[in-house]
């Protein structure tokens, strides 16, 4: 049977990812831009991280690197690109102006059955769909850099997206091996950039304000928080470190809000804060040698007994 075809619209840093998940799951990819300097240099790099992650087995997907390469085509034409393509991932730059070019040719000549996926960051699919005929077939799908191996895909449909639209993202997302997530409506910053929002201007208030050094803030999460969430999301964490989430909240919902109540405005994220900020940083390079022994996973049951237990050398 002849591999379901997809289309990446953009073939930089994203395009690139989505392409190898795409070749992984057996899908013939057409990888269209309109540089074809970029395309060039999209298959020459695919092509290297496919053969050096073959080598060090960790290649994904049944195919061998040679199958998987044989799969993905280039393309200057927008037409010939999403030809026979049941699916379409638009991996442009962030410009809302540019991807309304890019979707309304698209709209221009797609089918009724044809998906119309953006990588968006941030743009919100009212801002981007709206107006389109074929808006019921539009979505958006946000991954996590680098797709290839963060496997999250925030999915936020536009208020006309049709449910049957969302539906197949989903499946197909699966298909591939990512982990997709719905979004029931669209909201600014989808969820996972809301969360990590919350993270960063806590940070910064507390370094802004002296409570701690930039490094030892970081470590709070990299050595501590961080591992946790590696593994059990924070309504999950409220389960397991009490009897179930509502004794959590019956122990902890006074003492939460207590600390909750005295976080401070919004940031600026300007002015003498971000030298504060800058301060004591160390280089790139120590940050990516510095290597974990360890790993301790530790689930607990609601009877308090631990449920899972793990502990691996990296
Ligand atoms: P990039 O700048 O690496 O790649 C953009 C590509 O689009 C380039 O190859 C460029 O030649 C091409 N392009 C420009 N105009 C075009 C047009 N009219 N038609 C077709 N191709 C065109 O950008 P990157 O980082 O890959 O981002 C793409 C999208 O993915 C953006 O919307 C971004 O917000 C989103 N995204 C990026 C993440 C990241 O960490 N870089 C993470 C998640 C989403």
């Amino acid at each position: 049977m002849e591999p379901s075809q997809v289309a990446i619209i953009g073939s930089g840093l994203i395009g690139r990812s989505w392409a190898m998940v795409f070749a992984a799951g057996g899908f013939k990819v057409k990888l269209y831009d309109i540089a074809q300097q970029q395309l060039t240099s999209a298959l020459e790099n695919i092509r290297k991280q496919m053969k050096d992650m073959e080598k060090s087995g960790v290649l994904k997907g049944a195919l061998s690197a040679d199958q998987q390469l044989a799969l993905i085509s280039v393309c200057t034409d927008l037409k010939a690109a999403v030809e026979g393509a049941t699916f379409i991932q638009e991996c442009t730059p962030e410009n809302l102006e540019l991807k309304k070019k890019i979707f309304g040719q698209l709209d221009l000549i797609v089918g009724d059955n044809v998906i119309l996926s953006s990588s968006t960051s941030c743009i919100l699919p009212s801002k981007l769909f709206t107006g389109l005929k074929h808006v019921k077939q539009c979505i958006v799908s946000h991954p996590v850099n680098p797709p290839y191996f963060v496997p999250l895909v925030e999915i936020v449909p536009h208020p006309e997206t049709d449910p049957s639209t969302t539906e197949r993202t989903y499946a197909l997302m699966k298909k591939i091996g990512q982990s997709p997530v719905r979004l029931n409506r669209e909201i600014e910053g989808f969820v996972l950039n809301r969360l990590q929002y919350a993270v960063i201007s806590e940070a910064w208030r507390l370094v802004g304000e002296g409570v701690m050094s930039p490094t030892d803030l970081d470590l709070v999460m990299s050595d501590g928080l961080g591992m946790r969430y590696a593994f059990i999301g924070p309504l999950e964490t409220m389960h397991l470190n009490a009897e179930g989430v509502s004794n959590y909240c019956e122990r902890y919902a006074e003492g939460m809000r207590l600390v909750l109540n005295t976080f401070g405005p919004v940031p600026e994220f300007s002015g003498e804060a971000v030298q504060k900020v800058n301060q004591e940083r160390p280089n790139e390079e120590r940050i990516f040698i510095k290597k974990r022994k360890f790993l301790v996973i530790q689930k607990r049951r609601l009877n308090g007994q631990p449920m899972i237990y793990a502990h691996g050398d990296q």
